[in-house]
């Protein structure tokens, strides 16, 4: 596996695949890598010849106060682990190499709508920040095909909407959320659970089975099915964000007619933010 650090470099290598008419396949993630992202970097070797994976802690992604300083930087483990798993070039830039006249004077990429609901109303301007990397790693990467992961599922959608609105000729693939044993979904920021909230942080995967189990039955009332799972989650120690049922196409509200869902959730266990979700496929919608 190749490691580079500047566009020039990788456009050397890329351009060389891209003129043999090799299918250029990518991973963007911000490194600190599980097994959840090397399950995307092996999907990527099937869909494509060639799998290029990024390696960038984004700076526009991360609010005032948020973890931006303190996230994981794990490149040498990680290196080894995208090697495994069937990478064939590294891109790891500099802040300067992505952002050349600041991260603060960076032309911007806006999703509406989706940019401003659930995470997005969170998290403002995340998604402005997200959509704008993605946008500058695929112009820096030119693939033909991009995955990313359902754990992410809003940021799955603002992508897949982004690439249709903009034009781009990207094939984007999502991969559902690989989970640990005890059902937490895999993430980077589950390394900042204490021994204890580690032990609790599952609940919410639960609360959500809950949920999905209620919606299969028959519960229509979903303001009252996420006061429950917001119930549940207050009981396990978790501080809920927010708890909301959407139609899994586009994130809108669900109408009666609408079979495909998903239960969205985002809470606090102590100073950590986790996020899960759980697509619920109804077999008789009104
Ligand atoms: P990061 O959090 O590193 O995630 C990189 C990719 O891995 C995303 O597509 C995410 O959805 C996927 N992923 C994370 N945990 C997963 C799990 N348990 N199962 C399946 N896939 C999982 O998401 C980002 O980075 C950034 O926002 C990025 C897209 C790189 C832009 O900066």
């Amino acid at each position: 596996m190749q490691t580079v650090h500047t566009i020039a470099q990788l456009r050397a290598t890329v351009d060389q695949w891209r003129g043999r008419r090799e299918r250029v396949a990518f991973v963007p993630t911000m490194g600190n890598l599980h097994a959840g992202h090397l399950q995307l970097v092996k999907r990527a070797g099937r869909a494509g010849d060639k799998v290029v994976v990024s390696i960038f802690v984004n700076p526009t992604q991360f609010g005032c106060g948020e973890d931006y300083g303190t996230y994981p930087r794990t490149l040498k483990q990680d290196s080894l682990k995208l090697a495994e798993s069937g990478a064939h070039l590294l891109f790891v830039p500099e802040v300067s190499e992505i952002y050349p006249f600041g991260a603060g004077h960076t032309t911007q990429v806006d999703v509406p709508d989706l940019s401003t609901i659930l995470c997005g109303a969170s998290r403002p301007g995340h998604f402005t920040g997200v959509a704008t990397v993605v946008t500058k790693l695929f112009n820096a990467v030119r693939p033909h095909v991009a995955v990313f992961g359902e754990k992410d599922y809003q940021q799955l959608l603002l992508v897949r909407r982004m690439v249709a609105d903009l034009c781009l000729p990207i094939e984007i693939i999502g991969v559902p959320t690989l989970r640990e044993p005890d059902g937490l979904a895999m993430s980077s920021r589950n390394g900042y659970l204490s021994a204890e909230e580690r032990e609790r942080a599952p609940a919410l995967q639960q609360a959500l089975a809950r949920g999905g189990e209620a919606l299969l039955a028959g519960e229509r009332d979903h303001p009252s099915l996420c006061a429950r799972i917001s119930t549940l989650l207050l009981k396990s120690g978790f501080r809920p964000d927010y708890i909301s049922i959407r139609r899994a196409e586009d994130l809108a509200e669900p109408q009666a007619a609408d079979s495909r869902l998903i239960i969205l959730a985002a809470a606090w266990l102590g100073s950590t933010r986790l996020i899960d979700n759980l697509p619920v496929t109804l077999k008789n919608p009104e």
